[in-house]
C-alpha cells in the first residue's frame, strides 16, 4: 500500500493534534506531534535557566537535549533526556515560553533536522506550523485547519478543566492570541498557509466530521496517486 506524508498546520489550539491523532489511527500511521518537540526544548531551557537570547547558550543546551517519543498505554508521550515530560510541556509556564523560543533559528534548524528524519519512510500525520511549508515541502497533503479563537479558547480551557487543572480563560485567550502573534511574524519559517494546502475551518464540525473531512482528502490523494 502506497504511504503518504500528511502535513496539519495552523493556529494555536484549533485541534490539529486531535485531527493528526485520529487519522494517523485511521490510517496506520505515525504521528508526530511537532509542537511537543518546541515545548520540550522550552521546558529545558527553562529548567535550565538558558538564556535564549545568547546564541552560545542556545547551541551548547541544543547539544544537551535529546527529544523522543514513546507510546505509552496507547499515547504518544514526549521524552525529554529520557524524562517523561508530556505533563510539563503543556503547563501554561511553558506556553508562554514556547514561541519566543520556537523563533529561534537554532532550535528550528535542530527540530526540523529531526522531523524530516522521523518522515524519512512516509506513512506519517505531522503537525505543527511550518510542516507543509518547510519540512515537507513536497508533502502530499497539505490541510491547514482554522478556527474561530473563541472557539479555539473555549476548547483549550475544556482540556485543561478536563485535566482538573485550573487557569482562567483570559489567561488562555491572551496565550493563543500572543503565540499567533510571534508565530505569524517571526522571520524564519513563519505560520502560513502552503499555496497547496487544504483550508479547513473546524470551528463548527465535530471530531468525528472533521476526520470524516480528512479522511476523503486523503483517499483522494492517494487514488491519483495509484491512478
Ligand atoms: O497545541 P497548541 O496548538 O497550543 O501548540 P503546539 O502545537 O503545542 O505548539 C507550541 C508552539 O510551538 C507554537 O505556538 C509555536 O511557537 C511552536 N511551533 C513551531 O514553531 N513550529 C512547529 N512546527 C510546531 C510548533
Amino acid at each position: 500500500m502506497e504511504k503518504i506524508i500528511i502535513a496539519i498546520d495552523g493556529f494555536s489550539a484549533c485541534g490539529k493534534s486531535t485531527l493528526a491523532k485520529a487519522l494517523a489511527k485511521e490510517l496506520g500511521y505515525s504521528y508526530i506531534d511537532t509542537g511537543a518537540m518546541y515545548r520540550a526544548v522550552t521546558l529545558y531551557f527553562i529548567r535550565t535557566h538558558t538564556d535564549y537570547t545568547n546564541p552560545e547558550a542556545v547551541q551548547a543546551a541544543l547539544e544537551k537535549i535529546h527529544v523522543q517519543f514513546k507510546n505509552i498505554d496507547q499515547k504518544n508521550t514526549t521524552f525529554l533526556n529520557g524524562e517523561n515530560v508530556e505533563h510539563d510541556i503543556r503547563q501554561m509556564y511553558v506556553s508562554n515560553m514556547v514561541s519566543p523560543v520556537a523563533a529561534i533559528s537554532a532550535v528550528r534548524r535542530a527540530l526540523v533536522k529531526l522531523q524530516q528524519v522521523m518522515g524519512n519512510d512516509k506513512g506519517i500525520v505531522m503537525d505543527g506550523r511550518d510542516i507543509g511549508t518547510v519540512v515537507f515541502p513536497n508533502a502530499e497533503l497539505k490541510i491547514f485547519l482554522t478556527a474561530d479563537s473563541e472557539v479555539r479558547a473555549a476548547r483549550r480551557y475544556k482540556e485543561y478543566q478536563d485535566k482538573n487543572q485550573v487557569v482562567d480563560i483570559e489567561t488562555i485567550k491572551k496565550n493563543l492570541a500572543e503565540r499567533d502573534r510571534i508565530d505569524s511574524t517571526r522571520a524564519d519559517s513563519p505560520l502560513k498557509c502552503a499555496e497547496d494546502a487544504v483550508v479547513l475551518d473546524n470551528s463548527n464540525m465535530t471530531q468525528t466530521e472533521q476526520l470524516q473531512v480528512a479522511l476523503d482528502l486523503t483517499n483522494q490523494k492517494l487514488k491519483t496517486i495509484l491512478a
